[in-house]
């Protein structure tokens, strides 16, 4: 049941280079009368920073609705926050405003655009605003490509059991493992295991100014990494040109 005319976007602002932002999703941004971003305690929105300069060039009497989810609490009131937002959405959007959700990389792959479609979606028209993902981005910083010909290809968060990466990186040619920074002595070890670590390649901040790649895992050591960071493993032996 759609009230009026409004719609809620998710809008992908891709990896973190501004200028990975599509012109599409520009254009929403501008026109929006409601910007919504999630920020952390300290009110900062990685996906904000990404679309700064579009943001600057909006139409005038944009209204910005920043939602803070601190990853640092439990599902419980992570849900609890998601519910308030999607409130506060909705009711701007019986208002007869448009509203924007900006996401980092694209909305529907680990988004947290995912959590308030599912709530709005039912009552209000949602469109997304597809962006590219942050495994695009480390592919092509690291010149590497994702699948070639018959490869398959899996994706994992690094939050997944021992077993299951294990699993996976003995089925699969290519593996992304997403949130990687904060488990890297774990998954170091792991991908020993698997006798893959000389596959790894390794992103931070992909395409911000501040990326940071290491292609020798065992350059790594013990140290951590940041939450927006990934392992891209890839077969060293590959077909580039079959017969
Ligand atoms: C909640 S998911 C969001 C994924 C995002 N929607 C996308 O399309 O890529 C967050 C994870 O994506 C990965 N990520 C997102 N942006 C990244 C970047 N610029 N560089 C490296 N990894 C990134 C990290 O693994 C991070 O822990």
């Amino acid at each position: 049941m759609n009230i009026g005319e409004s719609i809620f976007y998710g809008v992908g602002v891709g990896p973190g280079d501004p200028e990975l932002i599509t012109l599409k999703a520009a254009r929403i941004i501008r026109n929006a009368d409601i910007v919504c971003y999630i920020i952390n305690v300290n009110g900062e929105s990685v996906a904000k920073n990404i679309a700064l300069d579009v943001l600057a060039d909006s139409k005038k009497a944009q209204v910005t609705l920043p939602i803070e989810i601190s990853m640092s609490i439990g599902r419980t009131d992570i849900n609890k926050a998601y519910d308030n937002a999607s409130i506060e959405i909705l009711s701007s959007l019986r208002e007869g405003k448009n509203v924007a959700f900006l996401c980092e990389g694209d909305p529907l792959f680990f988004g947290s655009f995912i959590y308030l479609m599912d709530r709005i979606s039912e009552q209000q028209e949602c469109k997304i605003i597809p962006g590219i993902t942050s495994v695009n981005a480390a592919s092509a910083q690291l010149t590497t490509p994702l699948t070639i010909l018959s490869e398959d290809m899996a994706i994992i968060s690094s939050r997944s059991t021992d077993e299951k990466i294990l699993a996976t990186l003995s089925a699969y040619d290519t593996v992304a493992i997403l949130k990687a920074g904060p488990q890297l002595p774990r998954l170091t070890k792991l991908l020993q295991t698997a006798s893959r670590d000389d596959e790894t390649q390794y992103i931070e901040y992909a395409t911000h100014k501040n990326e940071r790649i290491v292609k020798d895992l065992s350059l790594l050591s013990d140290n951590k990494g940041p939450y927006f960071s990934l392992l891209l493993i890839t077969r060293k032996e590959r077909e580039y040109r079959c017969d």
